[in-house]
C-alpha cells in the first residue's frame, strides 16, 4: 500500500515547551466544548473507526476539512495511504453509547456492533447521524504525537434537526439550542 508524503510546515526543529504550560493547557482545552464524531476507514483488511473532537472546516469553496489524529491510533496507518478516503460521522446527543465504544472502551474489532454501521464503496457511515461527510486524504502534517489530515469533501448526508452530541470537562455534555423548533433547512450533496 502506497503511503501518502507527510508535508511539512516546520521552520526550523518544534519548540521545546514546559511541563507546566502543558499541564494548563489541558486545562484550557478541558474548556473547549466540541461536537463529537467518529472517523472511519475501509482498508483492505477490516473497518477501523474512532472517536473525535478534532474536526474543523477548512473553506467552504472547496469544501475542505482537517482531522487531527494520533499517531499511536490504529486508524493512522490506513488515513496516511494515498488519496485514502475517510468519513467524519457527526453524533447527535443520544450517541453517548457511541462515542464511548469508538474512544477505547470497545476493542476495535468490536466497534461496528455498536450503532446502524453500513458501507458502500467508501468509508463505513453511521446511517443515524446527524451527518456523515465524505473526504478523500489531500494533505497530511506531522505535528508532535499528531498528524493534520486535510480532507476534500466528495459527499454528505444530513439529517433530523441540529442536535450534536457535546464534550466538554472530560465528559459528554447536553447541548441546549437556542431554537428547539429548528427548522435549519439543510440539503445533502451526493
Ligand atoms: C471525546 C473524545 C474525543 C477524542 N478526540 C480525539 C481526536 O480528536 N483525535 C485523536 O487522535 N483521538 C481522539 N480521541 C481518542 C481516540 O478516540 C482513542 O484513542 C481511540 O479509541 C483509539 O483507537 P484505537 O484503539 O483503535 O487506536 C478522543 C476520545 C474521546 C473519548
Amino acid at each position: 500500500m502506497d503511503t501518502m508524503a507527510l508535508g511539512t510546515h516546520h521552520v526550523g526543529e518544534l519548540p521545546k515547551f514546559r511541563e507546566e504550560v502543558s499541564t494548563a493547557f489541558r486545562g484550557a482545552m478541558r474548556r473547549l466544548a466540541a461536537a463529537v464524531s467518529i472517523v472511519t476507514i475501509r482498508s483492505k483488511r477490516s473497518w477501523h473507526g474512532i472517536t473525535v473532537t478534532a474536526v474543523t472546516s477548512v473553506s467552504l469553496e472547496p469544501p475542505t476539512l482537517l482531522i487531527c489524529i494520533n499517531r499511536a491510533t490504529r486508524i493512522h496507518p490506513a488515513l496516511a495511504c494515498a488519496e485514502a478516503r475517510f468519513c467524519v460521522n457527526v453524533l447527535h446527543s443520544g450517541q453517548e453509547d457511541i462515542a464511548t465504544a469508538f474512544g477505547g472502551r470497545v476493542g476495535a474489532d468490536d466497534r461496528f456492533r455498536i450503532g446502524d454501521w453500513r458501507c458502500d464503496d467508501g468509508a463505513p457511515y453511521l446511517a443515524d447521524a446527524q451527518a456523515n461527510v465524505s473526504c478523500q486524504v489531500t494533505a497530511a502534517f506531522p505535528h508532535g504525537s499528531h498528524t493534520i489530515f486535510i480532507g476534500a469533501v466528495q459527499q454528505v448526508r444530513v439529517a433530523g434537526v441540529v442536535s450534536p452530541l457535546m464534550y466538554a470537562d472530560g465528559r459528554y455534555i447536553p447541548f441546549v439550542p437556542s431554537h428547539p423548533e429548528s427548522t435549519c433547512q439543510d440539503s445533502a450533496i451526493t
